[in-house]
């Protein structure tokens, strides 16, 4: 693997560390949304702090989310929004998902939660991420935060080829999921033990390990593929705030009184870049869109699935929650 610059300029640690007293003026109210959402196995609570404190350091215009399922990080990031609006900073979330979980199950919760206007900030679109026109949402939005928590190799391909090229030329950070940083694993954890290969999305066990990255998923492979190329550094929430936080035992037991556990963990389990650090002229791949027959069309009650989730569905949920909940311990 191509070595790359290690020091992005943004730093999670130092956002963190920064937006912890807005962190703690909405605490009750992040945990009452928790609530409401109450998927805890798809975003634990200290991750919706710290992309929180992603959104409030970074001042997006435009927070494009791509994967909402149930909507925890919809409701951080469109809670982050409604602080940076009332701050005089104009934001923005725009999420697309095929699943119609937020609409059917969770808005109607989260409404008993947040007044009527915290509704304005939210744009929470049905669409498929690999069809969406982005022209639309990008076009006039001068600071661009993505998030992409929609896997496969498809969606990686539409992300780097179709996606980032529309943001390059404005100040941009773009958060992943589901992405381990192996230097703060325990040494036990490269051992295969009775996993095969890893080949692709898989909530079974086997992960694919590659460099300091280990992942479940194919956006793992794709992004470093991308980092490589370019010379973007690939950072870590746990390294940057292990660095920035961790590291200084004064403000790791002040970030422990302010925020508490819920809110608070050296542990983030996920990964960022900007393409604005990149070392090298930026190269991106060609964007193929899938053919028609091969497009899902979002869930819908006039449009519903051709099948309901049968036994091995619900199986490969309950597998994908409890792989989370193994990760979440570090
Ligand atoms: C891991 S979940 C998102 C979890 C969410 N970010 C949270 O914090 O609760 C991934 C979602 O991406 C959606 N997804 C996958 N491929 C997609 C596509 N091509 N277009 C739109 N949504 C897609 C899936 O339907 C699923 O709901």
């Amino acid at each position: 693997m191509q070595s790359v610059p290690q020091e992005p300029s943004f730093q999670l640690g130092t956002a963190y560390w920064n937006q912890r007293q807005v962190l703690r003026a909405r605490r009750d109210r992040v945990l009452a949304l928790i609530r409401a959402v109450d998927n805890a196995g798809d975003l634990s609570s200290f991750q919706w702090a710290q992309l929180m404190a992603a959104v409030l350091e970074f001042k997006p215009s435009l927070v494009l989310e791509l994967g909402r399922s149930f909507g925890n990080s919809t409701c951080a990031f469109n809670e982050a929004a409604n602080v940076l609006n009332s701050q005089g900073h104009p934001c923005r979330v725009v999420s697309l998902c095929l699943s119609d979980n937020w609409e059917a199950l969770v808005e109607p919760r989260v409404r008993q939660v947040v007044e009527e206007s915290w509704f304005q900030s939210l744009e929470a679109l049905r669409a498929n991420i690999l069809t969406f026109d982005y022209d639309r949402v990008i076009q006039g939005a001068a600071r661009c935060l993505v998030f992409w928590d929609a896997h496969g190799f498809t969606v990686a391909e539409c992300v780097l080829g179709n996606i980032l090229p529309r943001i390059a030329d404005r100040p941009n950070l773009v958060l992943m999921h589901d992405m381990l940083d192996v230097r703060y694993l325990p040494p036990e954890s490269r051992l295969y033990e009775q996993n095969v290969l890893w080949k692709g999305n898989n909530w079974s066990g086997p992960r694919v390990r590659l460099g300091h990255i280990e992942s479940t998923v194919e956006q793992a492979v794709a992004i470093v593929d991308f980092a490589s190329r370019n010379g973007i550094p690939l950072e870590s929430a746990d390294h940057s705030i292990r660095t920035r936080i961790g590291d200084d035992p004064g403000k790791l037991q002040e970030m422990r009184q302010v925020l508490g556990e819920e809110l608070f963990s050296l542990c983030g389990n996920w990964f960022y870049f900007s393409l604005g650090d990149a070392r090298q002229s930026l190269t991106f791949p060609r964007f193929a869109p899938p053919a028609p027959e091969q497009i899902k069309a979002p869930k819908s009650k006039s449009n519903p699935p051709a099948v309901r989730p049968g036994w091995w569905a619900r199986i490969r949920h309950k597998l994908r929650q409890a792989a989370k909940a193994a990760l979440k311990r570090c």
